[in-house]
């Protein structure tokens, strides 16, 4: 696959395109209040991210990555600009829609896992499955994702009975219950050394693959610039051209 995510300030991409685009991001900025001022935080960026893509967001702390990465996954809503995901503007959408969306569409990732710590990994992972309409019994289909991600012998297991690199799949198992077509990862390695974290990469691999997905990953892991089809640099709330 040659590069794919790639900065696009012509917001008349040809229609074929948009079709093959799972993202596209026109012109978006943040602002956010701070004290009586109020800081850009990202400062206008347009890119695409086609289909069953794997990209990277990369760039110092601070640069806005996690801000963008909130965005992408409908849980902020930008100053201005829109994202459509899917084919669906996200940016002018009522909330009780988006959640319904983003709960069906969207899978998330974070630094820190962020599993609820009373219940057990197959709870964690049918947490999602609550606020869907999922035909299949939860646990049947929360205990088949927990067997993709390796984890079938650990569903009783609360998140304090296991390592980090597991705790990792939990969350990714739970990001992935609903069947989304888009999985956003913030810094999904940060938390862990880098053997555990190699193999969290070879599993978003291996799970794009064969789920067909879409990753969005931000890191500054130079280990995850090798194994991605493209990267975006951020800067200061701006895409460039490279790392500088
Ligand atoms: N809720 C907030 N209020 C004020 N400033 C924020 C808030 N969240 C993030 N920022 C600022 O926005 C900038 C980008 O942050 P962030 O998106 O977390 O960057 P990154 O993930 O690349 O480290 C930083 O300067 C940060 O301090
Ligand atoms: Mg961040």
């Amino acid at each position: 696959m040659q590069l794919t995510a790639q900065p696009r300030n012509d917001a008349r991409a040809d229609v074929v395109q948009k079709a093959n685009d799972i993202v596209q991001v026109k012109q978006v900025t943040r602002e956010l209040p701070l004290g009586n001022e109020q800081i850009s935080i990202l400062r206008g960026i347009s890119f695409a991210i086609p289909r069953y893509s794997w990209i990277a967001i990369m760039g110092s702390s601070g640069s806005g990555k996690s801000t963008l990465l909130g965005l992408l996954a409908g849980l902020d809503t930008p100053s201005s600009g829109e994202i459509h995901v899917d084919g669906v503007d996200i940016t002018h959408m009522d909330e009780g829609k988006l959640a319904r969306f983003r709960n069906e569409k969207i899978g998330m990732v974070f630094q820190s896992f962020n599993l609820i710590p009373t219940l057990t990994a197959l709870e964690n992972v049918e947490v999602p499955l609550f606020a869907s309409r999922s035909s299949e019994r939860s646990s049947a289909r929360a205990k088949r994702m927990l067997e993709l991600v390796r984890l079938g012998d650990r569903l009783h297991h609360r998140p304090n009975q296991l390592s980090g690199g597991q705790q990792q799949r939990v969350a990714i198992a739970r990001a992935l219950v609903n069947e989304p077509n888009l999985l956003v990862a913030d810094e999904p390695t940060g938390n862990l050394d880098s053997v555990t974290g190699e193999a969290i990469l070879d599993l978003f691999d291996n799970l794009r693959k064969e789920l067909g997905l879409t990753i969005v990953i931000a890191t500054h892991d130079r280990a995850v610039a090798a194994r991605v089809d493209g990267i975006l640099h951020l800067a200061d709330g701006l895409l460039v051209e490279d790392g500088r």
